[in-house]
């Protein structure tokens, strides 16, 4: 072939709390237009997550927690059990999100959070490197939220970021699968994807319209709405 290509993607963050199912009817649309066009490849290779890939991740995800200034922020730490569902079902190869039913009852959550994130190469390189950066990719959606308001600038998707500093959540597990793209398309994709215990991006039903709650609150010091119990991040 003549030329290279590679590009990255993002798939809006979806974490859906049974109890709100209906409020999400928006984001069920676009989970189902997804799951329609869809069009899994086949598996080349399963990650096996290095433990410092793993650590990186998580120093990641607390330090991004940590610059939020938060009041009630969580530290993060390692979920085994959700990184085996991460990587079970991104072996499917399918950049579409699991159902609500396959992400419930996970590691002793009723249900938890969902990023996802695909780099489609030309040549099968099998580069890892996006399995780190891909978190900062989530992240730099705070440039398009407005925690005054606790929205995003219009037509942009900030579901990655509040995800990712969602105060309560606290385990994240992550899998990743290198995938030759299906025959309708040409090239090879890595996608990756992290999960959250507990969900984050519940809605807030007094704003109106009623949507994504703030992610985290800023009243006083860092941690000092945290329960005595939790490991809080300053
Ligand atoms: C957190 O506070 C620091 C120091 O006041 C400030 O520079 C930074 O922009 C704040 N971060 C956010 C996300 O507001
Ligand atoms: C929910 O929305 C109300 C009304 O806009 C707002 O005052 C409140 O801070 C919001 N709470 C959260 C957790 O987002």
């Amino acid at each position: 072939m003549a030329f290279n290509f590679y590009f990255t993607i993002l798939l809006l963050s979806v974490s859906i709390a049974q109890a709100f199912g209906n409020d999400y009817t928006s984001i069920n649309a676009e989970e189902a237009r997804h799951r329609a066009k869809r069009a899994p490849g086949d598996l080349l290779e399963t990650v096996v997550l290095t433990e410092a890939e793993k650590i990186e991740i998580v120093r990641l995800h607390n330090q991004y927690r940590s610059r939020a200034n938060a009041s009630d922020m969580l530290a993060m730490s390692w979920d085994n059990t959700i990184a085996q569902f991460a990587s079970n079902y991104i072996s499917n190869c399918d950049f579409a999100h699991s159902t609500n039913a396959q992400r419930s009852s996970i590691s002793g959550f009723s249900i938890i959070g969902e990023n996802l994130g695909t780099q489609i190469t030309s040549s099968n390189i099998r580069s890892r490197d996006y399995i780190l950066s891909v978190t900062q990719a989530w992240h730099n959606e705070i440039n398009d939220y407005f925690y005054d308001t606790f929205s995003c600038i219009a037509n942009k998707a900030c579901g990655h970021y509040t995800q990712v500093v969602w105060a309560k959540t606290y385990k994240i597990g992550c899998g990743a699968a290198f995938c030759r793209r299906a025959t309708s398309t040409v090239g090879y994709r890595l996608l990756v994807s992290c999960n959250y215990g507990p969900a984050g991006n519940f809605l807030n039903n007094t704003a109106q319209p009623s949507r994504v709650g703030r992610p985290f609150e800023r009243k006083g010091a860092p941690c000092s709405q945290c329960a005595q119990q939790d490991t809080c991040v300053d």
